[in-house]
């Protein structure tokens, strides 16, 4: 099987796959890290440290342009490219703003007006989600807002299974999607937006947490790894006694926006 067919065949089945190292990503890493490195002290950006210091969120925190090139250093390529721009139908996409997504010793603390139980959940369950399903108001009711077409999750810095990394719940990308298959069944895609769909997802995700493989994900850089948009994925808590570097466990994460909502539900 070529590396493409395995890929595919990973991604698909499982809704996640690891990329082998690729230069062409090593080098974009070379002129993105100091940017990203910027981005963390910056006082613009003072308000993404959350979590008494131990998480900065970083959303669309990196200077990137439409073609993901960052200073005067290359635009994203390579063999993982090629496979979004085959495997997903996005000959024509533009490189949204990165996440500087960067965890440090002593991840999870309490979020500044967070419930007892929400940070609970963000222990016991690496605070689960699928993108887009935003939770709104006090009551946290949830609504098909944003429609990610992938997530990709580029190392920026070596780490490990015990700093933070993100941890996948395989094969929920067809659970959630077959959920919320029925929950909008009848209902045209341009009124998603408007249906309270909190019930059909938490059950969901109950149904995720019994039936799917947790699987942390852990790459280098040069490494990158590819989350389908309906898979349940999060963060693990920080272990004890884990070693890292002053850059703490950072990754940089695109998930460019170019479908509507019926093909965030129904594309592959
Ligand atoms: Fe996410």
């Amino acid at each position: 099987m070529s590396n493409h067919d395995s890929y595919r065949k990973h991604f698909f089945e499982r809704g996640w796959c690891r990329f082998e190292f690729d230069e062409a990503i090593a080098a974009w890493i070379e002129s993105a890290l100091p940017f990203a490195r910027k981005a963390v002290v910056a006082e613009e950006f003072s308000r993404w440290l959350r979590c008494e210091g131990t998480w900065f969120v970083g959303v669309n925190a990196l200077p990137n342009r439409a073609d993901g090139s960052v200073g005067t250093g290359p635009g994203l390529q390579g063999e993982l490219v090629d496979f979004i721009r085959q495997e997903l139908y996005t000959d024509h996409f533009a490189w949204d703003a990165a996440q500087v997504s960067v965890f440090y010793p002593g991840y999870p603390r309490p979020k500044e007006s967070e419930s007892e139980k929400a940070f609970q959940y963000r222990c016991r369950r690496d605070a689960a989600h699928v993108d887009g399903l935003l939770p709104e108001g006090d009551s946290r009711r949830r609504h098909l807002r944003e429609h990610h077409g992938f997530i990709l999750g580029i190392p920026m810095v070596e780490y490990d299974q015990n700093t933070s990394p993100a941890v996948i719940w395989e094969g929920s990308q067809e659970l959630v999607r077959s959920a919320l298959s029925k929950r909008f069944n009848g209902i045209a895609p341009g009124e998603w937006s408007h249906e309270d769909i909190t019930d059909s997802y938490h059950a969901v995700r109950q149904q995720v947490f019994e039936q799917c493989n947790r699987v942390p994900i852990v790459a280098c850089p040069g490494e990158a790894y590819l989350i389908h948009r309906l898979a349940v994925h999060g963060v693990a808590p920080w272990r004890n006694g884990a070693v890292a570097s002053a850059d703490g466990r950072m990754i940089c994460y695109f998930r460019p926006e170019f479908l509507d909502a019926d093909g965030w539900l129904n594309s592959p």
